[in-house]
Order: structure tokens, then C-alpha cells, then sequence
């Protein structure tokens, strides 16, 4: 049955109630036992994106140019931020959305425009990503009216170059790299992709959603981070999430653009109705100003050496795990990305068994069909329940190893 809106309002303190009891089926990630959708780097991070969020709660960053100044200056503040980690030449400039699904639409987007405005028939242009990139890029294609093409990977699971150049006709306009892929964790080569791209005067867009406010932080404490940001010549636009290893309030990403000749084909520009000029810079119209407030708070309450901090968190926690599952018979890490992203395959074991088992535990993770392995996005704070985690996965590892019957195991979603 439909719920109507009720008759008469209600008071906070029993909706509040209500609403602390729909949680009761819901993943406990407060403790921990959550590897994907939700990224926890400690109450005080947490508390301090929401207290900042609240003070904001109610400002619109639609009106950024007008009522609210002070969100146009988080928001610069936070792009300059930004592009200081992703090594953004003298120009470079970028702007904040909801999203890593928005910052890719605003990157396709701005790349299509900019095609179009040099004379390219846009009808049937397209782009040539490889095969493990986020279907962003396919939602961003549909919405645009472009092609995608999906190349298949090397055997290390890496973007295949060649196979991309192959792959590229006189409809081509965008070339994309992740840095790192969400299904393997692994950076694509970034610099081999930027020769490509300049040789064919492409548009290479690098994903690091995942990675953007990780990758820098990861490589000053030690992990082998290949060049992927603007230091690669051939990047013409970067998306890096700082509602995922920012640790900011969701909704809240960076698309980030080598020139503002690139970034002013993102732009919407309208007069033509009775309200007078609306020009926004990304898709939304009204923007949540507590979500800049969120991300700009959480970046100067962590700083360099904050981040630092928690980078070193989770490489150790991916580590700790990589070391934990040589002590369980059958499971193994499928990749050794240290790109906060872990793997654990099986040759023997039914993967959607240990998963849903895990789960039934109060553990959340996330898989991959190709190969099947389970899936981690990991956080600082599971550096604290490594142990315990490791502790389920080889009882369940063993019960899964008795029982017979897994046929009939559910497959996890993406969502
Ligand atoms: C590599 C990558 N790109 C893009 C996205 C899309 O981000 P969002 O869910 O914030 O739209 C994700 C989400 O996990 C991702 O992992």
C-alpha cells in the first residue's frame, strides 16, 4: 500500500525513534564490518564533517556568485587543494559535484562540447575505455548521446594500450585510465595512455575516484605509486572522490581540468527564460552547501600529515590481510594492490558462499565475477578488526570446505 503523507505532523523525538529502528537491519558500520559505500577513517573525521555539514545545512551553492560567498571560497579552496595533490599545472582549475558519477559526466560532457566546438561530428563519437572502468562512463555516453567501446584488459588485468589504440577510429574523442579501477585496485598505465592520447590528439581522462585523495598520501608514506595525475603530460582531466578516501560528507567529488579552455565547455550558460542569467559550472542546479562545508572542514581538520596517517592505516590493514590469508587454506589475495582495494580469491572454495556466510556475520563486503573474488574498499579503521575479520573468514572458509551443497549461492551486486 502506499504511504500517505500523514494527516498531521509528528514529533522529532518519536520520528527520531522510528528511524533509529528502521536501522536495525542495516550494516553496522560504526564497528567496522563495512568494505564498500562507506568510508571510515575515525569518529573525530566523522563528527567533524557533520558538525560542518550542519552549519551548512541549509545553505544552496546555487548561489554561491550571490547570497553565499563564503561556499564559493570553501569550494576554491578545496579545488586549490586539490589540484596541489594531483600536481595541477599553472591553469588548471576544476570544480565540486555530488559525485564520482557526476565529476565523469562533467568530464565526457565537456569533452564532447569540446570536440563539437572544433567542427567534429559528435553523432557518432565515442569513447575507448578499458574494460574494467566504472559504468559511469556508459550512463555518461548514454546520457550524451555517445558511444563506448570496453577493451578488453592484459592478462595482469591492466589496460591494454595497444588494444585501446586498436580500438580507436575517426569517432574517437575520449581515451580513459582509473587510478585505480574499482574491480582490481590496480592503476592502468596512466603514462603510456597519455603518449597515446597526444599522439591522437584525444582527451585522456584519468578516474581517480578511488584514488585521488589517496594515491599522493599513499606514495609520501612508502607504496610504489606510478605517475597517474597531471604530471603525466597527456591528462587533460582527473575525477577524485572526496566522499570516498577524502573522507568527507557525501555528496561530494572533484572534477578537476588541465585548462579553462576545457573546463568552459562543462559550463551552462542560459538567459533565455524570464528569471534573468543562470549559469552553473556542474549538473546540479541546486547544490547541498553542507557538502562543500563537509569536504572543506575534513581537508584542513586532517592536513597533509592527517592524511598521511591514515593512508599509512589502511596499506598496513591491506597488508595485515594479505599476510592473515597465507594462514587460511584455500583463499588467497588475487592481486597484491596495496591501492586500497583488496582481493581474495579461491581456486577451491565457493566465493558467494564465504560472501553471503560473512555476511550473515554482520561482515559487508562486495565481489567480482571476473574473476570471482570478493571485494574490499579498505578503511583506516579496519586496521582495528583485521584480526577478527581474518578470525570469521577462516572459520567460514572451513564450513564453506564441508559443506557440499553451495550451488545455490547468492551473487552479490554492485548494488
Ligand atoms: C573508480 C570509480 N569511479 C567512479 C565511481 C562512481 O562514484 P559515485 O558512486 O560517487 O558516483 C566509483 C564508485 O565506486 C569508482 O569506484
Amino acid at each position: 500500500m502506499r504511504t500517505a503523507l500523514p494527516d498531521k505532523g509528528r514529533d522529532w523525538d518519536t520520528l527520531k525513534g522510528e528511524m533509529e529502528a528502521f536501522k536495525a537491519g542495516d550494516i553496522d558500520w560504526k564497528s567496522g564490518r563495512l568494505g564498500v559505500y562507506v568510508f571510515h577513517a575515525g569518529m573525530d573525521v566523522m563528527n567533524v564533517g557533520k558538525e560542518a555539514y550542519q552549519l551548512y545545512h541549509t545553505e544552496n551553492a546555487l548561489g554561491s556568485e550571490t547570497a553565499f560567498p563564503s561556499l564559493k571560497k570553501m569550494e576554491a579552496d578545496v579545488i586549490d587543494m586539490g589540484l596541489s595533490l594531483l600536481q595541477g599545472p599553472e591553469g588548471a582549475c576544476g570544480n565540486m559535484t555530488s559525485g564520482g558519477s557526476e565529476s565523469i559526466f562533467m568530464a565526457v560532457k565537456a569533452c564532447r562540447d569540446q570536440a563539437r566546438s572544433k567542427g567534429k561530428d559528435v553523432v557518432a563519437a565515442g569513447l575507448v575505455i578499458p574494460y574494467s572502468a566504472h559504468p559511469a562512463f556508459d550512463k555518461a555516453a548514454g546520457y550524451l548521446g555517445l558511444t563506448v567501446t570496453r577493451v578488453p584488459l592484459q592478462e595482469n588485468y591492466l589496460a591494454d594500450v595497444q588494444a585501446m589504440q586498436t580500438a580507436i577510429s575517426d569517432n574517437t574523442i575520449m581515451l580513459v585510465g582509473s587510478a585505480p579501477c574499482y574491480p582490481y585496485g590496480l592503476i592502468d598505465p596512466i603514462e603510456e595512455l597519455g603518449v597515446l592520447a597526444q599522439d591522437e590528439g584525444l582527451w585522456l581522462h584519468v578516474d581517480s575516484c578511488v584514488g585521488g585523495y589517496f594515491l599522493p598520501h599513499a606514495r609520501s608514506v612508502g607504496v610504489d605509486v606510478p605517475a597517474f595525475d597531471f604530471e603525466v603530460p597527456g591528462v587533460c582531466s582527473i575525477s577524485a572522490d572526496l566522499h570516498k578516501y577524502g573522507f568527507t560528507p557525501k555528496a561530494a567529488s572533484t572534477i578537476f581540468h588541465r585548462t579553462e579552455e576545457q573546463r568552459s565547455h562543462q559550463i551552462f550558460d542560459f538567459n533565455g527564460w524570464p528569471a534573468g542569467g543562470m549559469t552553473t559550472q556542474t549538473a546540479a542546479g541546486s547544490k547541498a552547501g553542507g557538502a562543500v562545508a563537509g569536504a572543506w572542514a575534513v581537508l584542513n581538520y586532517l592536513g597533509v600529515d592527517g592524511y598521511e596517517e591514515k593512508a599509512r592505516m589502511i596499506v598496513n590493514a591491506q597488508d595485515k590481510l594479505a599476510k592473515g590469508l597465507e594462514t587460511i587454506d584455500g583463499l588467497y589475495p588475487l592481486l597484491e594492490s596495496r591501492y586500497a582495494i583488496s582481493t581474495i580469491a579461491s581456486a577451491e572454495l565457493n566465493i558467494f558462499s564465504v560472501w553471503k556466510r560473512m555476511v550473515d556475520r554482520g561482515w559487508f563486503t562486495s565481489a567480482i565475477m571476473e574473476p570471482v573474488a570478493l571485494h574490499l574498499m579498505v578503511q583506516p579503521f579496519h586496521v582495528e578488526v583485521m584480526d577478527e575479520f581474518l578470525k570469521d573468514l577462516s572459520e567460514v572458509a572451513e564450513l564453506v570446505r564441508q559443506d557440499a551443497d553451495n550451488s545455490e549461492a547468492e551473487k552479490p551486486r554492485y548494488n
